[in-house]
């Protein structure tokens, strides 16, 4: 089911991150939360510990998946590597915007092909602009100059260029990105902290409502949920907050990543 038939509501808006290693937890975390949340994101962590067994797990679940394994490689071997996230039938996998335009292109196009041929609905690829570790003096050491904004709007237009349905960015670049590349374009984002929780971490985030006015289609959230006492009553409250707020891409999230 997509986003669109839930109305965007949050359920369909927020991916909780599976940073475990273990399958009896993942299934935990899956079962406890899948009366508000659909889409659960499998990381290297995960998948590397426990392969596709815990994407087949959330599915028979009843979840979906963002399969987060940041592909970076020649064009041809992202083919691959694209092609089996496609027969995995997973919602959403990502590649590095700096594996270029072709290396993107084709991670499109072969999962596309692959879905078809399985007769599955194709995956949405997203493109990882810039790591949100990385500051202006690593780029720097990276031979990469100039602002680091400057860098993500442009690896943005390139993964746009080459079919790419949307990027993971960090909260502060989605405002500029959606106006740069437009209402279709899924934006997908990471570092999101509730008000309560540490102010450090705050400089460096939004909370879910901030990131969601500012034009994000879907919220990453790990730690701040997954720890939290009463995590329901968070996206209960959330869910209500989005009831009485308007968010303008939200109607629209539903289609954008509908590829079939
Ligand atoms: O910090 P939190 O537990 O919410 O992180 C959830 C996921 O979001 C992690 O799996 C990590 O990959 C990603 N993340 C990120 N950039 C950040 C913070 C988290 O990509 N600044």
């Amino acid at each position: 089911m997509g986003p669109k038939e839930d109305g965007g509501g949050i359920s369909a808006r927020v991916i909780l991150a599976l940073d475990t290693d273990s399958l009896s937890q993942t299934r935990r975390w899956v079962k406890d939360f899948l009366g508000r949340i659909r889409i659960f994101k499998v990381g290297g962590q995960l998948f590397t510990s426990q392969g596709r067994r815990a994407v087949e797990e959330i599915k028979a679940l009843g979840g979906e998946v963002f399969l987060d394994l940041k592909f970076h490689d020649i064009p041809n071997t992202v083919g691959r590597a694209a092609a089996a996230a496609a027969a995995l039938g997973v919602r959403f996998f990502d590649v590095h915007a700096l594996g270029g335009e072709e290396m993107i292109a084709r991670a499109v196009d072969v999962s596309r092909e692959e879905a078809e041929r399985l007769g599955l609905r194709a995956p949405a690829v997203l493109v990882v602009t810039l790591l949100t570790s990385l500051d202006e003096r690593d780029l720097r050491s990276l031979g990469i100059r100039g602002p680091i904004s400057d860098r993500v709007l442009r690896l943005s237009e390139l993964a746009l260029r080459a079919g790419a349905q949307g990027v993971v960015a960090s909260p502060h670049e989605v405002a500029a990105l959606r106006k740069a590349l437009g209402a279709e374009f899924l934006i997908v984002t990471p570092g999101i902290r509730l008000s309560s929780q540490s102010r450090d971490d705050q400089k460096r985030s939004m909370t879910p409502q901030e990131a969601l006015r500012a034009g994000a289609d879907y919220l990453v959230m790990g730690r701040s949920l997954l720890r939290a006492e009463a995590p329901e009553r968070i996206l209960d409250s959330l869910a209500e907050s989005m009831a009485q707020d308007v968010f303008e891409t939200g109607s629209a999230v539903g289609s954008k990543d509908e590829r079939a």
